[in-house]
C-alpha cells in the first residue's frame, strides 16, 4: 500500500535578517513525513528547531525551496486558506502552558472545535475519556499540574482530529514521569493515524518513542535513526 505523504520538502532554506546581517538557519533541507509516523527532531538550543516547525505549521512563509503539505504548496495559498488548513488539519503543542486560564479544561478543548465550526460537547467528553482524563474536565488550568496542563493542551490539539501534530519541546518543562505520559499520549495519537513531529532536547526519550530521529546541526538535517 502506498504510504500517505503528509510533508514533502526539498532544498528548504531559511535566513533571518538581523540588523544589516543575514543569518542562515536552514540550508537546503530535504524531509518527508508520512501518516502514522512519529518523527523526532533533536538539536541544541538555537539550531533552528522552532524555525523549522513554524514553517511546517504554516506560521512562517518566508523561506526558500520547495515545501508541500497535504500535496499542496503553501507558497501559492492565501493567508485565509493557510489559516483554515491550520485549524482543521494541524494540531500544535508548545513547551509553555498555552491554556486559557479563564476557561475550564473541558472548555479549552471544546473551544478548538467551536473555532473550526464543529462544536460537539459529546465529542470533547469522549476525547477526555479515551485518554482517561475525565477527572480533569471541570478543573481550571490554575488548579492542575504542569504535566496535566500539557496533556490537556494535547487533547485540545487533537480535538479536530488533525492529520499532522507538531509539538515544540512539549516535555521541556516536565519531570520524567509526566514527560512519559505526554509522549505516550502523542504515541496514541500517532497510532490513530496522525503524523506526529516533535522537537526535543531529550534524545533518550526520543529514542524510546520515535519511528525516526533526525538531528538539526549546522543548518542541515541528519538521520540518527
Ligand atoms: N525572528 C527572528 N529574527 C532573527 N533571528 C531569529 C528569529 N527567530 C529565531 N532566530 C534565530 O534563529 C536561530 C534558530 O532559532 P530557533 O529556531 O528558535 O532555534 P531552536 O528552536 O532550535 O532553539 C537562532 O540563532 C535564533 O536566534
Ligand atoms: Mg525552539
Amino acid at each position: 500500500m502506498k504510504k500517505d505523504k503528509i510533508i514533502e520538502i526539498s532544498g528548504l532554506t531559511k535566513t533571518y535578517q538581523q540588523g544589516g546581517e543575514q543569518i542562515l538557519v536552514l540550508d537546503g533541507i530535504s524531509f518527508e513525513a508520512f501518516r502514522g509516523e512519529f518523527v523526532s527532531i533533536v538539536g541544541p538550543s538555537g539550531c533552528g528547531k522552532s524555525t523549522f516547525l513554524n514553517i511546517l505549521g504554516l506560521l512562517d512563509s518566508s523561506y526558500g525551496g520547495s515545501f508541500k503539505i497535504f500535496s499542496m504548496e503553501p507558497a501559492s495559498m492565501s493567508e485565509e486558506e493557510k489559516a483554515a488548513l491550520r485549524l482543521k488539519k494541524i494540531g500544535f503543542i508548545f513547551q509553555f502552558d498555552s491554556l486559557l486560564p479563564e476557561f475550564t479544561a473541558f472548555e479549552n478543548v471544546e473551544l478548538a472545535a467551536m473555532m473550526a465550526g464543529r462544536p460537539s460537547k459529546r465529542a470533547s467528553m469522549e476525547l477526555f475519556s479515551s485518554f482517561s482524563m475525565e477527572k480533569l474536565m471541570n478543573k481550571n488550568p490554575r488548579e492542575i499540574s504542569g504535566g496535566e496542563k500539557q496533556r490537556i493542551a494535547l487533547l485540545r490539539a487533537l480535538r479536530n482530529s488533525p492529520s499532522l501534530i507538531l509539538a515544540d519541546e512539549p516535555t521541556g518543562n516536565l519531570d520524567h514521569n509526566n514527560a512519559l505520559k505526554v509522549l505516550g499520549d502523542l504515541k496514541k495519537a500517532c497510532s490513530l493515524g496522525a503524523c506526529v513531529i516533535t522537537v526535543t532536547h531529550n534524545l533518550s526519550l526520543a529514542e524510546s518513542f520515535s519511528d525516526r530521529i533526525l538531528e538539526l546541526r549546522e543548518e542541515k538535517l541528519f538521520t540518527l535513526k
